[in-house]
């Protein structure tokens, strides 16, 4: 039911943490993968261990137009055909405090946390129409669901693609596209190294507030990639589901 046997899929932000471990995960269902992000090294070494002919794809997701182009570029390397999934995990932090905030910060997050996700999908619906199938996987943040400190900026983007998944999943279900959406809640991938370095102890203290206490891995968002890619997940869409070992339901009142 998870197999991806003769379906090609592209993951943004390939190059390492969860999509390294998506790409691996839908490599390994079968799926053909193109893999893309900014750094060409990371995207040979990723490339170099999936074994059914994988793809990479140079891109920077920044400047406008990126994403449309992005689309136009994968469509070239399957001559038209596109993709059968999508798993839209690119993305950047931004930890400031409202006050610190700066527009620049603000439209450099949505620009690629929303923007580039939204014209990506865009740009690639047109042959998932065609074939009357497809399956989308946006990659937002337990940020959406709670209200992070001094994250407001980076929490609107996740909320934005949440509110997009659910948007989407309405105006393409005629075709047979599905758009989901996964909050990973604390994932050791590189997105938390400053943090590690700059707030001693922070690591620490975050782990006290995830009921499973243990941080994840990107095998365990990978997996329920897998299942929003595959078969598994065929009557499922619009929906946003948290993985994050509880984090978004533990409360916050003081221990006794
Ligand atoms: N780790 C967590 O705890 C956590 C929690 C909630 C949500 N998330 C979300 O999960 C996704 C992946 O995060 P991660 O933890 O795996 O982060 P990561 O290790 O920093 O990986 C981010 C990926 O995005 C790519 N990327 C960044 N800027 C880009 C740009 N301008 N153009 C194209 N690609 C770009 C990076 O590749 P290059 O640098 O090579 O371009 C990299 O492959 C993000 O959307 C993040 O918001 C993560």
């Amino acid at each position: 039911m998870f197999e991806l046997n003769g379906k090609t899929a592209l993951v943004t932000g390939a190059t390492r943490g969860i999509g390294e471990a998506s790409a691996r995960a839908l490599d390994s269902a079968g799926a053909r993968v193109i893999l893309s992000g900014r750094t060409t090294n990371d995207l040979i070494r990723v490339a170099s261990e999936l074994k059914n002919e994988p793809v990479i794809l140079e891109v920077d997701l920044s400047p406008r137009g990126a994403g449309s182009r992005h689309a136009e570029q994968v469509l070239e390397v399957t001559q038209g055909e596109g993709v059968n999934i999508i798993v839209n995990n690119a993305g950047i932090p931004m930890r400031r405090s409202p006050e610190a905030l700066s527009e620049e910060d603000f439209d450099l997050v949505f620009s690629i946390n929303v923007r580039s996700l939204l014209m990506l999908s865009i740009g690639l619906a047109e042959p998932m129409k065609r074939r009357g199938e497809g399956s989308i996987v946006n990659i937002s943040s337990v940020a959406s669901l709670r209200g992070p400190l001094g994250r407001v900026a980076y929490a609107g983007t996740k909320g934005a693609v949440d509110a997009m998944t659910r948007a989407l999943a309405t105006d393409w279900g005629n075709w047979g596209i599905r758009v989901n959406s996964i909050c990973p809640g604390l994932i050791a991938t590189a997105i938390w190294e400053r943090d590690r370095n700059n707030s001693p102890g922070l690591i620490e203290r975050m782990e006290n507030n995830v009921a499973l206490k243990r941080w994840g891995f990107g095998d365990d968002i990978a997996d329920v990639v897998l299942f929003f890619a595959s078969d598994a997940s065929r009557y499922v869409t619009g929906e946003v589901i948290a993985v994050d070992g509880g984090m978004a339901h533990v409360g916050s009142a003081p221990r006794e």
